[in-house]
């Protein structure tokens, strides 16, 4: 009897305890989805209306004076709205700014992105990488899907006065001649929770 009612006691701590685990992972993963998800849609749009507020008031060198200017420090503004914990920045394997050369794994992360694209994978919305204990990286593919991007990222030694305009600022650029529906790189949200 007393046997019995060991072996009941231990399969019910290890029913808590296999409850338990999955739980706990899944709540952290599931926030990190929601953060990152969250986090990365406000810095697009917030990039986006931007940007189609000065190419609406100046056309395309307007705008190129706020990606050069702005983009770089709205990002760290968006950073900051953010709560604690959570990071958030631009990259791509092709990058104009050199701060948004990837880093770690991250550049692993975007040839495997690559690689789906050129397999016809319909692309994931985000992956996740967990980098340590409780630290996270919420990674959103950035994709050429509209067609002003090409103004800047498509064909700019066409336009002389633009493609000077970018050199002078970026010696070393290396995002142009992108066509349509290329991988441009992703966002990545860095999330360390409590
Ligand atoms: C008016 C010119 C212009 C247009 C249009 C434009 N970009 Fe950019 N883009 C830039 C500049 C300049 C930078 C460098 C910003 C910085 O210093 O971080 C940049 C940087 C980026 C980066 C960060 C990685 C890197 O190369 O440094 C991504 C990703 C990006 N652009 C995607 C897009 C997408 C997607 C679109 C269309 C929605 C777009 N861009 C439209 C000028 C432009």
């Amino acid at each position: 009897m007393k046997l019995l009612k060991s072996i009941t006691m231990i399969s019910l701590f290890t029913t808590m305890l296999l409850a338990e685990a999955p739980q706990e992972v899944r709540t952290e993963l599931q926030k990190t989805v929601e953060i990152g998800e969250s986090s990365s849609n406000m810095l697009i749009q917030t990039l986006g209306k931007n940007m189609k507020e000065h190419m609406g008031k100046g056309g395309v060198m307007d705008a190129l004076k706020f990606c050069s200017n702005e983009a770089y420090s709205l990002t760290s503004d968006v950073n900051k709205k953010t709560v604690a914990g959570v990071a958030l920045k631009r990259i791509s394997l092709k990058q104009r700014n050199p701060a948004n050369a990837p880093k770690e794994n991250e550049a692993k992360i975007l040839e495997a992105f690559e690689s789906l694209k050129a397999l016809n994978v319909v692309m994931p919305e985000y992956l996740v990488e967990k980098v340590a204990d409780k630290i996270y990286k919420y990674y959103k593919p950035i994709t050429m899907n509209n067609e002003v991007c090409l103004k800047c990222h498509g064909k700019i030694s066409e336009d002389i006065d633009l493609k000077r305009e970018i050199t002078k600022v970026y010696p070393l650029d290396r995002a142009f001649d992108y066509k349509m529906n290329d991988l441009r790189g992703a966002v990545v949200v860095t999330i360390t929770h409590q």
